[in-house]
């Protein structure tokens, strides 16, 4: 099929380069002229694993182009919508106006047939907003939701292999015209057994609001009782791995630490909450501003449990942040909870050290003040405390007994749960994790 994917960020780039591998012909378009012109040259713009072999991989094949114009839209089948939908400045909802330019820069060259297939994270209702303008423009064309459940890190496979595929179709019948068209599209996942369902398009914009804060819940609970557990003396590692045995309750999304960050779940609580009040349904959701508020209190309380390191103050204490990206294997610091940290103590008077094998250049752009290195053992030079905030597996790997001879003090915050605390504690470490002993 041919392929049009608007918006080639974390989400269109991948999907574009993953589309392509589906053997269908693609065009990427972005307003972003370097953007474009990286991607146009086999290399992405972001760091997430193996996407510049992908890009290699298709470019050569000739099935995958980039541009500028929107007209390159021009005689495509299909028309993904991947813009980002951020959090509005100042307020808790969406800012829709990528999707709406997208939406409106593409409608000239729709043909009747034609499917536009929205895949952002968008307000419950705005499917059938954007249906209206394509109606308008062009009658015998089609607007579908089907949301992306990928995880960055992770996002190839995600979308190769997704776990399931959602088409919000007007009348949420399987035999809307659309469902065909997306079942040749996902012909190869449809074929290795990948579940699908069709529903209307409200309910489609709704599953992906759903499973980001059914996840966002998830962590905040656990992190909950992180914090129970260090008023009550227990382990919240353990309490998880007990939990997370009853196959109802799961152990995945159960790691207590830092919290989540990242431009995804943060922000689609709160666009959530702003919905359902809009809908006069507020109520319903008003426990997600306590999942957002244990979120946020872990950033504080790393701090204090720093400053208990560090013998009551962090004035002139030399700290090195080991990660600053929001989870590991990317380069994306959108509200980073390590780079939120990191600032936080600077704040309080340490002299911070971050580093992260690929979202330094993110981190400086974001947060200009701190001061970064990108070399571990310079890193950790002489420091008075490691934080470990993200758990690359480089950092989950370090040495205790190595990196003893590099700091001044041996005192480390494992804010994500991931190291050995007996083997830090026999190599002479004081070591504190969060929600436990
Ligand atoms: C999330 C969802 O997991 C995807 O399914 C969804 O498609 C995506 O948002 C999106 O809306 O586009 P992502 O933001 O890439 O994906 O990251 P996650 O793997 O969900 O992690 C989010 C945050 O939670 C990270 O900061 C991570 O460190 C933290 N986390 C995760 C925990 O603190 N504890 C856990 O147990 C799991």
């Amino acid at each position: 099929m041919r392929i049009t994917v608007i918006g080639c960020g974390y989400l269109g780039a991948v999907h574009a380069a993953c589309m392509a591998k589906l053997g269908h012909t693609v065009v990427g378009i972005d307003v972003d002229e370097q953007k474009v012109a990286q991607l146009s040259n086999a290399r992405a713009p972001f760091y997430e694993p193996e996407l510049d072999q992908l890009l290699r991989e298709v470019q050569e094949t000739g099935r995958l182009s980039f541009s500028t114009d929107m007209a390159a839209a021009h005689g495509s089948d299909v028309h993904f919508i991947c813009v980002g939908t951020p959090q509005k400045k100042g307020e808790n909802g969406a800012d829709l106006t990528f999707v709406d330019a997208a939406t409106e820069g593409l409608l000239p060259f729709l043909s009747p047939g034609d499917v536009v297939v929205g895949k952002s994270t968008v307000p419950v209702g705005t499917a059938s907003r954007l249906a209206g303008l394509v109606q308008t423009n062009e009658p015998d064309a089609h607007l579908v939701w089907n949301p992306e459940f990928l995880r960055e890190g992770h996002a190839i496979a995600d979308t190769l292999h997704p776990d399931r595929l959602v088409y919000g179709v007007s009348d949420g019948s399987e035999d809307h015209p659309a469902v065909a068209v997306l079942d040749e599209v996902y012909a190869a996942p449809l074929a290795s057994g990948t579940p699908r369902l069709v529903t209307d398009r409200p309910t489609a914009e709704l599953v992906k609001a759903a499973a980001n804060s059914f996840l966002a819940t998830k962590i905040s609970f656990i992190n909950a009782m992180a914090e129970v557990c260090e008023a009550a003396g227990a382990d919240v590692t353990q309490l998880a791995d007990a939990i997370g045995m009853d196959d109802r309750i799961g152990r995945k999304f159960l790691h207590a630490g830092i919290g989540f960050g990242g431009g995804c779940l943060p922000k689609d609580i709160r666009a959530f909450m702003a919905r359902a009040g809009e809908l006069g349904a507020d109520q319903a959701l008003t426990f997600l501003r306590e999942v957002d508020a244990i979120n946020m209190r872990r950033r504080t309380r790393v701090v204090e449990l720093a400053r208990d390191l560090c013998e009551g103050s962090l004035l002139g204490k030399r700290v090195t942040v080991l990660g600053a990206a929001f989870k590991p294997d990317s380069d994306d610091v959108r509200d980073s909870p390590a780079l939120s940290i990191a600032a936080q103590l600077q704040l309080q008077g340490a002299v911070v050290t971050v580093t992260d094998p690929k979202a330094l250049a993110n981190a400086a752009r974001r947060f200009p003040d701190l001061h970064y290195e990108a070399d571990t053992s310079t890193a950790v030079q002489k420091a008075d405390a490691l934080l470990l905030l993200t758990e690359w597996q480089e950092y989950r790997d370090l040495d205790p007994y190595e990196l003893a001879t590099s700091v001044s003090s041996l005192r480390v915050l494992d804010g994500r749960n991931v190291l050995d605390a007996a083997k830090w504690r026999a190599a002479g470490w004081q070591y504190r994790g969060l929600g436990r002993p």
